[in-house]
């Protein structure tokens, strides 16, 4: 398992530039299952889960090529398989989002339900009600879900919980139903409109994404176009905690401020600067933050994503600060990770309470999820002392050249990782 060993107390200052959307990548990945011709991807971020994809895409039957520029061509004009391989669905859970596109297509299409993670069960209940009632005859057999349908049919959708996949998941599919289909309830996250906009260039008609009421009327076939990755929103909000963390000043280019709201309301109530132009924002924090109170909510609310990030920070404040997580039941387990630093926190099911201290201290901790891995840097960047943070795998699944962009800014984080994101790279074509 591969360990990253910072040295706290050096304070963040420069420019990065905002890698494309990790969550939206692997979402328009999937997507492209549903067009017959040549699609043409740019800004995919070098991170494990685009590799796993474009494995899952390639093992369909799909062409798929990343280049070191991060563009990725694919082609499934000829996709031949209807199952996805269990192995690749187990490494990653967002390749469950390939089950509704790869029936659209072939009529039929098998896969592993993903396993839970560190975070929470994470069903997938949603996705299965979505695509039986655009006609499928759904079967869970055994932690495999098979769904067959000569014809799938616009419907009426109803989500028991706005859930970004589940969305993502039935919107695509049922842009090859016959007929209209309304999605009622739906995520409202930056990624679903830039899925609808990419698939709408494609020859989709969809309306209303962004909101809580999506309309599909379905088309018989989409055609190869090129479309650019969103920057990832998450991304953002972890360089601008660790700047806000380290008493520092970054400016992240591309960042979108439109994607970014909940989290600048934040940082300006915790004592924070977040400054937008054309180009994209300023972050810098001259002072101890403020304690606040954080509830996680579907967008565009907190983003649960930027919980633990968030909580790092918050370790470290003036005062207490209240955390409930309604999106995710299990969600806090870096929080003991944070008390071997010095940190003064608890919590009880959904809500942690985190009372400020002056400073944390450097300490062995461990990575358990992506964003908890995330949550242990930030807090790490400002401590005294060095930390050495395990399986920060974890963390290179989700964040592109995270090590070099952190030392691009004056950290000083070292990796014993076998290969160096910089040297994966070397070894794409
Ligand atoms: C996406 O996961 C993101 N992952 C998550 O990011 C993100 O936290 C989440 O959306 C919420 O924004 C990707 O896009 C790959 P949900 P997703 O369906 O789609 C429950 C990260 O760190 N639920 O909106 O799986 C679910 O258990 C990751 O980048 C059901 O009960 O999230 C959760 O409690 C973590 N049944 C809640 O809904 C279902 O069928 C929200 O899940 C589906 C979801």
């Amino acid at each position: 398992m591969a360990t990253l060993t910072i040295e706290g107390g050096n304070r963040l200052a420069g420019e990065i530039t905002a890698s494309g959307s990790k969550n939206g990548a692997l979402a328009l990945m999937a997507a492209t299952l549903l067009v017959e011709g040549e699609v043409v991807l740019t800004n995919l971020p070098h991170i494990q889960d685009v590799y796993n994809m474009v494995e899952m895409l390639q093992a369909l039957g799909a062409r798929a090529e990343l280049t070191r520029s991060g563009v990725l061509i694919t082609d499934a004009t000829h996709i031949c398989a209807s199952e996805a391989p269990a192995d690749l669905v187990k490494k990653m859970r967002a390749s469950f989002s390939v089950w509704g596109p790869l029936l659209a297509r072939t009529g039929a299409s098998r896969v592993a339900i993903p396993g839970g993670c560190d975070i929470g069960a994470r069903p997938v209940d949603f996705h299965l009600k979505g695509i039986q009632a655009l006609g499928a005859i759904v079967r869970n057999d055994h932690g495999v879900v098979e769904a067959r349908a000569d014809q799938l049919v616009g419907a009426r959708i109803y989500m028991d919980f706005p859930s970004a996949g589940a969305t993502q998941q039935i919107m695509a599919t049922a842009c090859l139903a016959r007929g209209t289909t309304l999605i009622e309830n739906a995520a409202c996250e930056p990624e679903i409109v830039d899925m609808a906009q990419f698939l709408n260039k494609c020859g989709a008609r969809i309306t209303g994404a962004g909101t809580s009421i999506i309309q599909v009327d379905g088309v018989k076939r989409l055609n190869g176009v090129e479309h650019t990755i969103i920057p990832d929103r998450v991304e953002v909000g972890t360089f601008a905690l660790a700047a806000v963390a380290t008493r520092g000043e970054v400016f992240i280019r591309d960042a979108n401020p439109d994607h970014c709201l909940p989290l600048i309301q934040k940082l300006q109530e915790i004592g924070a600067i977040a400054r937008e132009d054309a180009e994209g924002i300023f972050f810098a924090c001259r002072r101890t933050p403020l304690a606040t109170d954080i509830v996680t909510m579907p967008h565009p609310g907190f983003p649960t994503d930027l919980q633990q990030p968030m909580g790092a920070v918050l370790t470290c404040s003036e005062g207490t600060s209240i955390i409930s997580e309604k999106v995710y039941e299990h969600r806090f387990r870096y929080l003991s990770e944070l008390q071997r630093m010095g940190a003064d926190n608890h919590s009880e099911n959904r809500t942690a309470v985190i009372r400020g201290v002056p400073k944390l201290h450097g300490a062995q901790v461990t990575a358990c999820d992506l964003r908890a891995g995330a949550a242990l840097t930030i807090a790490a960047l400002a401590a005294d002392g060095t930390t050495e943070i395990a399986d920060v795998e974890h963390i290179h699944r989700g964040y592109e050249y995270f090590d070099e962009k952190l030392n691009s800014l004056g950290a000083k984080v070292t990796s014993d990782e076998s290969m160096l994101m910089s040297e994966v790279l070397a070894c794409l074509e």
